[in-house]
């Protein structure tokens, strides 16, 4: 058998090794070899930058969706992905994020799905925490927006590879180099372009692929199908080239790819890999073009599952036992039962269901319940998974965000999950004040559950309650959620704050701390202080104000 680093080796430098995934995994199963073809990724973009689309794209590029038809095809699609939360949105509770696995040439691909629009919630941003990637979806006519930048800072704090795929190049696009500086001066990112767009709109030919030196042309005739009709031509033959894109666009091409050879920051993978510079690629989901070539230099650049840290320090995906953290809870699925669900990441080695594994944080020896994957349309329970892989079980309300599963005989914890900042903030009023035990209880296991940060005042209790959300709806979930499921009525007044910063130095006096007259103290359930600004320039007049004063965007839990 293959030593563990010699196949590590052939994935980090012998690229491209789609051929020797081919052989190697047909010679069995074996640990290294099914880590070693897993690739788990999180797709970000702001709402309509094509993120769906371009999901879907990969599906069905992975032989996990059919498409008889574009329009047919594409509803069957969004309905096959969104079946697992139709539950909540009848319930009207906020759609979370999914995760979907599927199969492409030999790669065993995981995505996670993170949720925008309104139901952009702190799931999107744990979401991440399981991600060993991200691919940032980036529409080629706004350029970075808003949530792109939240999501992006998330990945920049974990330091992960960012792909970015610039979408709907079938329509009118912003100039190519001034999309790059964007991302560049925006997000702080060297970008690397390792395609190049030819034309836009209704001119749009295709893409010039920088390392093979070829142009792959694009026909409208792809919407939908799989395989569309591309010609792939050197750009050495001008001949030919021209015949295709004509005179004008293969004067301006050249021209760009000249300046850009010299301009642009060179192709790194290391550099990749850490998260210092995102390759950018072009195309347009909703017509097929430039996915494929996306997804196969996606493949062969990205990680495999990385390794993690912890209190005993780095554990290892394929030399240590299996092991996982619990970066989602799902409450009530099922609206009969109190049950939920806890996501896990396998972070090491093979999960096997029958085998008992130690709950770190709640300090028992249990058998995971009922695991579960969600395989593109479909749950379905699993017998085995391994690192990279995320599994749904049941949990009886055991599992907080954050806590590690092991191994019986070993006893370690995964670094915790940050406390994301919160952007909206209410006051909540108990209806009626009779019902305060219910409400506590009601609130305290919500925000358990990691769908709602709770404050109090700084100086009292639980009497003055403020809840910060990431995502309005949240607000919604909360109020639903405490009518239904804990009989108890509120009423939520909106607060003005909208940035909540953590007090790093624990040894300033709280008392003595002079801010503007906009901000608020409070402190968390666990006890530590806050501070709430209703603008950011008063976070910046508050650290100036105050020698020493360390604060931060987001928590330890
Ligand atoms: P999101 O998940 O990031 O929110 O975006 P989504 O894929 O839902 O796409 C948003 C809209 O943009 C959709 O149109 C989709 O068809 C369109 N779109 C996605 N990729 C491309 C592309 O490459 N080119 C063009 N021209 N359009 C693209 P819609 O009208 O809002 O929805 P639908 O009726 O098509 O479903």
């Amino acid at each position: 058998m293959r030593s563990l680093r010699a196949v590590r080796r052939n994935y980090i430098y012998d690229l491209p090794h789609a051929a020797f995934l081919k052989e190697e995994f047909d010679l069995g199963k074996d640990l290294s070899q099914e880590i070693g073809r897993r690739r788990t990724f999180a797709i970000i973009s702001h709402p309509d930058a094509g993120k769906t689309t371009l999901t879907e794209k990969f599906l069905l590029y992975g032989g996990a969706i059919n498409l008889a038809g574009s329009v047919k095809g594409k509803a069957t699609a969004r309905h096959a992905v969104s079946d697992w939360m139709e539950i909540e949105k009848e319930r009207g509770i906020s759609v979370t994020s999914s995760v979907l696995q599927f199969e492409y040439d030999n790669y065993c691909i995981n995505i996670l799905d993170t949720p925008g629009h309104q139901d952009f919630s702190e799931d999107t941003y744990r979401t991440l925490m399981a991600a060993d990637s991200a691919v940032m979806v980036i529409d080629a006519s706004k350029g970075v927006e808003a949530q792109t930048r939240k999501l992006f800072k998330v990945c920049g704090m974990r330091g992960i590879p960012i792909f970015t795929f610039i979408n709907k190049l079938d329509r009118e696009a912003n100039d190519t180099f001034d999309l790059l500086d964007e991302i560049e001066k925006e997000l702080g990112i060297a970008t690397c372009p390792i395609n190049w767009p030819i034309g836009c709109g209704k001119n749009f030919k295709g893409v010039y692929d920088r390392k093979t030196a070829n142009v792959i042309t694009y026909e409208d005739t792809q919407k939908g199908t799989k395989e569309g009709e591309t010609t792939v031509i050197p750009l050495s033959d001008e001949a030919n080239a021209v015949s295709y894109i004509g005179d004008e666009l293969y004067e301006k091409l050249t021209g760009e790819i000249e300046l850009l050879d010299g301009a642009s920051a060179e192709y790194d993978l290391d550099a990749i890999r850490a998260g210092k510079l995102t390759p950018v690629f072009f195309g347009s989901a909703l017509t097929n073009f430039g996915v494929e070539i996306f997804l196969k230099y996606f493949l062969e650049m990205t990680t495999t599952p990385l390794p993690r840290k912890s209190d005993i320090g780095i554990i290892d995906p394929v030399e240590n036992d299996f092991s996982a953290f619990v970066f989602k809870i799902q409450a009530n699925m099922n609206k009969a039962h109190r049950d939920r669900i806890a996501f896990m990441r396998i972070c090491s080695g093979k999960f096997d269901a029958s085998a008992e594994v130690r709950h770190v944080q709640g300090d028992k020896v249990l058998r995971l319940s009922q695991p579960q994957q969600i395989m593109a349309s479909e749950r379905k329970v699993v017998d085995e998974a391994y690192a990279g892989d995320i599994i749904g079980v049941f949990d009886p309300g055991i599992f907080s965000i954050g806590d590690t599963v092991c191994m019986p005989k070993e006893k370690f914890a995964y670094e915790g999950i940050p406390t994301f900042a919160p952007e909206h903030f209410a006051r909540v009023r108990q209806v009626d004040t009779m019902k305060r035990k219910q409400f506590v209880k009601g609130i305290t296991q919500i925000a358990q559950e990691g769908a709602i940060q709770v404050f109090q005042e700084f100086k009292t209790g639980m009497e003055e309650i403020i809840v910060g959300v990431v995502g309005v709806l949240q607000f919604d979930v909360l109020k639903f959620r405490l009518e239904n499921e804990y009989n108890v009525e509120i009423r939520l007044e909106p607060l003005p704050y909208e940035h909540i910063r953590w007090i790093e130095n624990p040894d300033i006096d709280l008392d003595r701390l002079t801010g503007t007259s906009d901000m608020k103290k409070v402190k968390d359930m666990k006890g530590n202080p806050l501070l709430l600004f209703v603008n950011a320039w008063s976070v910046g007049m508050t650290v100036e104000r105050n020698a020493g004063l360390v604060l931060s965007e987001f928590g330890r839990n």
